[in-house]
């Protein structure tokens, strides 16, 4: 007997159970910030990170180009790098090359979108001693399946350098953010490193430009996330109807994203009995970014497990490279 071709189910598929989760209710909606990075928002996403405005990951690679040196000269040997949500790696390759040029290295990007996997790979080329081994799971789970190649002596490399850049961290709420440190630390040994990048507090206005540019960018990346649903899980909301929106700590400690609706409507939502509706003006929360006071990363990372090593910062954009150390 011929197989019947697969039935596809978009309405039960992880991303439409999170959707629906969020969309359903009458409180604050909000969508998984992870959803962002298909393959249209991971181009997004590195369009943005080339604005000028967006000055977070310029002072992120600016300093990882100027202290690569040093970073990787105090690795052990047979170290491996572990990248938690690599991007292109643009911003890694002066690390994994220094790194590469004094021993042989496997580098595993851990990521949840497969072109950013296939970007980091194309973009890493040509490092001689570098072993490039990407995973596409989510962090936690990434670091987990890492964590058991070691013990089973199947990693090639005794030590990790886990890189956690980029601001990530404060995409958890601050409660969430040492959580998550913690968990990382219960898959490392003592002696494990970590890099971990953060954006600090700023002046609003510079905030509010690098999370709302001009050109419009950062707003196509977050409406994307309607056009995902759309396409994969058949939602029906009219993008024309929706418009990114900032919301901005005046202190410069936090920016919420969110996409908020032009004009009362109702979307339709497979799995769920009836369509949703917005007010006017209503929003769905997408994504926090927190910004981090310099002298709170140290304490951070030492509740969380870590002894902090060195601590580097941007002069041009607030921005910090902590490097510690699992204890
Ligand atoms: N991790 C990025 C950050 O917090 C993600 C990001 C940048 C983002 N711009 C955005 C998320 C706009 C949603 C909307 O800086």
């Amino acid at each position: 007997m011929a197989h019947a071709p697969l039935l596809a189910a978009p309405a039960f598929t992880p991303l439409a159970q999170e959707a629906r989760a969020g969309l359903a209710g009458g409180g604050q909606k909000s969508l998984p910030c992870k959803y962002l990075y298909d393959e249209a928002g991971t181009l997004l996403f590195e369009a943005i990170c080339a604005l000028p405005e967006y000055g977070l990951s310029h002072a992120d690679q600016r300093l990882l180009q100027a202290h690569a040196a040093e970073i990787a000269a105090g690795c052990g040997p047979r170290t491996a790098v572990v990248e938690l949500g690599s991007g292109s790696a643009r911003k890694t390759r002066p690390l994994l090359e220094a790194l590469a040029a004094r021993q042989a290295t496997v580098y595993i990007p851990i990521e949840i979108s497969p072109q950013a996997i296939e970007h980091s790979r194309r973009g890493l080329e040509g490092i001689t001693g570098l072993q490039f081994r990407p995973l596409e799971a989510e962090y936690r789970e990434g670091l987990a399946a890492v964590a058991e190649l070691r013990r089973a002596g199947r990693l090639g490399a005794e030590r990790l350098l886990v890189l956690f850049l980029g601001s990530t961290l404060g995409n958890f709420a601050p409660p969430q953010a040492t959580e998550f440190l913690r968990s990382l630390r219960r898959d490392l040994r003592p002696g494990d490193r970590m890099l971990l990048g953060v954006d600090l507090a700023k002046p609003a206005r510079q905030l509010r430009l690098a999370y709302d540019d001009p050109a419009g960018v950062t707003a196509a990346f977050n409406l994307n996330l309607l056009a995902r649903l759309n396409r994969e899980m058949g939602t029906d909301f009219n993008l024309r109807q929706w418009r990114h929106q900032v919301k901005c700590d005046r202190r410069g400690r936090w920016v919420e994203m969110h996409l908020r609706a032009r004009r009362a409507q109702t979307v339709r939502v497979p799995g769920l009995p009836r369509p949703v509706s917005f007010r006017r003006g209503e929003t769905i929360w997408t994504e926090s970014s927190h910004k981090f006071a310099r002298k709170a990363i140290a304490p951070l990372l030492a509740g969380a497990g870590f002894r902090p090593l060195r601590q580097w910062a941007d002069t041009l954009w607030p921005f910090a490279e902590t490097l510690a150390q699992a204890e």
